[in-house]
């Protein structure tokens, strides 16, 4: 497991303000003091907060991301919105797309395949995000589910060198519970298989804490974590990370 780069993406939702972003010198510190593990920590705050975020981790190796973008590439009447090279501009690098939040206020895979592919051109990571309601988990219908999500979301997108998928269960999300290991297994070699050859990192996402980090780190096919909750503060997040590396 320590062998291959891990990710640790902080998803901040709708969190944080200026003062927060002192709260980030205990993990830019642990940062400098851990270069030699092979970690990848991306900060994905609210938009308001990239370009002051950006600035500040400048000289870390700590990266920054934005949490979701409209679909058209160039400026327009939007109101309201930003779109992936204005993301970019302002410094993030990589983009949470996909998210259940924002599914279920209305994003369908379509619109969230234009997203990927507008984020694409303007040269940000994506951090596609699919997973399973409870209710879809019940009725066995969870590899379905993904397969659907995959095959829509990244319809006609042929060069995947930019997109990491995350794996976060929407029942998971925010609620405590984690699958038990065997299905989650089950669920990253399902989605990993589907990309055959050369197939994308995959992250899990859904009430990681450094309590249950231990036992999803054993499934040694996961190339990281997007954490939510947990990562508001930086000493859970840096417990998370030191956990893994344990
Ligand atoms: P959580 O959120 O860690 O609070 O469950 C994860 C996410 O929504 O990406």
């Amino acid at each position: 497991m320590t062998n291959k780069y891990m990710y640790f993406v902080a998803n901040w939702k709708m969190f944080g303000d200026l003062r927060t972003l002192n709260s980030l010198d205990s993990i830019i510190k642990f940062s400098n003091a851990n270069k030699k593990n092979k970690l990848k920590i991306v900060y994905c705050p609210p938009n308001t907060l990239i370009r002051p975020l950006s600035k500040r981790l400048k000289k870390t190796k700590l990266e920054v991301g934005a949490q979701n973008c409209h679909e058209n590439e160039n400026y327009g009447a939007f109101t309201g919105s930003v779109n992936a090279g204005m993301l970019k501009n302002v410094g993030a690098k990589y983009i949470i797309l996909g998210h259940s939040e924002n599914r279920q206020s209305g994003e369908t895979d379509k619109l969230i395949n234009l997203k990927i592919k507008s984020a694409i051109k303007s040269g940000l990571k994506i951090i596609f995000c699919i997973g399973e309601t409870l209710v879809e988990k019940k009725n066995k219908k969870t590899n379905q589910v993904l397969a659907k999500q995959i095959n829509n979301g990244l319809k006609s997108i042929k060069n995947k060198s930019n997109i990491i998928l995350a794996y976060e269960p929407v029942w998971s999300i925010g609620t405590g519970l984690i699958p038990k290991s065997n299905d989650l297994l089950k669920s990253v070699s399902f989605i990993k298989n589907r990309f055959g050859k050369k197939p994308p990192k995959i992250l899990y996402g859904g009430s990681v804490n450094s309590n249950n980090v231990a036992q999803l780190k054993d499934i040694d096919i996961i190339d990281g974590f997007l954490i939510g909750g947990a990562s508001q503060s930086s000493k859970k997040f840096i417990d998370i990370i030191k956990k893994t590396f344990n």
